[in-house]
């Protein structure tokens, strides 16, 4: 008798555009797996409704994206430590003991750092610009993956400080403005969500990029986003955009759904064609 294949969905608000069906189907038609993804859109205020009619229909996993990752905190049964630290979720799972919460955002850029764009994360000074959801997940993975030290740079100095705070037992965090920031970074992130609209990136201070070897931007687009444009025009054309941290985290994902890890390489390339503008 065949048995119906595992059923997981990307949960959201929106999440008509997402493509993490698309890279999960890869990943199973790699590692032959028989399982079904879909989207899953929920109101904004009806994601404990929309993922409880999943479960309770036999769904296998979700993954959360924007606005519902720290609602999904709440939902799981239990924490995965690295979800705990992050205080977001973005992989539900069922298991025996209930519902389990990860967070593979952090993991998924660190890999495409390291891994795709050839950057040193251990020992050097990291600077993050912008303070919400996204680098709330980020921080712990960058700090256990051996950064000496995390700026984290936002318009609204509360926010980084607020993260800083949090993250404070972890590692070296500081936060600053916009307009006080550090010439002395390795690595160079961008977090700010107004960069991909033409023209609405606030003005940085080129200076930051003084020692940077390498630039990240976690948006990404078809094309290169302004943020990686600007670092390229002031002489640092190592960079990605977040295209990768997209896949990664996706892989992470379905090794935690399916007990092994896709190689992620050949769906980058089968889903944008050779992402890399660096010398990863
Ligand atoms: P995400 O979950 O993707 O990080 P978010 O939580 O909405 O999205 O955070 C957006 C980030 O971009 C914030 O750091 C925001 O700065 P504030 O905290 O000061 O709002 C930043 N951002 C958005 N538009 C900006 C702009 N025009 N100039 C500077 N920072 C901006």
């Amino acid at each position: 008798m065949s048995s119906a294949p595992d059923r997981y969905a990307v949960i959201g608000h929106p999440v008509d555009h997402s493509r993490s069906p698309d890279i999960h189907r890869l990943f199973a038609e790699q590692c032959g797996q028989v399982m079904e993804y879909t989207r899953l859109p929920a109101p904004t205020d009806g994601f404990e409704r929309v993922a409880g009619e999943f479960f309770g229909a036999g769904g296998a996993g979700l993954n959360v994206t924007l606005p519902f990752k720290l609602a999904a905190a709440e939902f799981a049964d239990r924490l995965t430590e690295r979800a705990e630290r992050a205080g977001a979720v973005n992989t539900l799972k069922t298991t025996p003991n209930g519902l389990l919460g990860d967070n593979t955002d952090g993991a998924g850029l660190v890999a495409d750092l390291v891994d795709n764009l050839g950057a040193t994360v251990a020992g050097r000074h990291v600077l993050i610009l912008g303070a919400g959801g996204a680098v709330r997940g980020v921080v712990p993975s960058l700090l256990a993956a051996g950064a000496a030290r995390i700026t984290i740079a936002n318009r609204s100095i509360d926010k980084a400080r607020a993260i800083a705070t949090a993250c404070a037992g972890m590692g070296e965090v500081i936060a600053c403005g916009l307009d006080a920031l550090p010439e002395d970074a390795d690595l160079v992130i961008n977090a700010i969500s107004a960069g991909l609209t033409e023209g609405t990136m606030p003005a940085l201070n080129p200076r930051i990029l003084a020692r940077a070897g390498a630039v990240y931007d976690m948006i990404y687009a078809d094309a290169p986003t302004p943020f990686l444009r600007w670092a390229a025009e002031h002489g640092v054309a190592a960079g990605r955009d977040g295209f990768g941290m997209l896949v990664e985290q996706a892989a992470e994902s379905f090794a935690l759904w399916r007990g092994m890890r896709p190689s992620t390489k050949a769906v980058m390339d089968t889903l944008r064609g050779p992402a890399t503008r660096g010398p990863g």
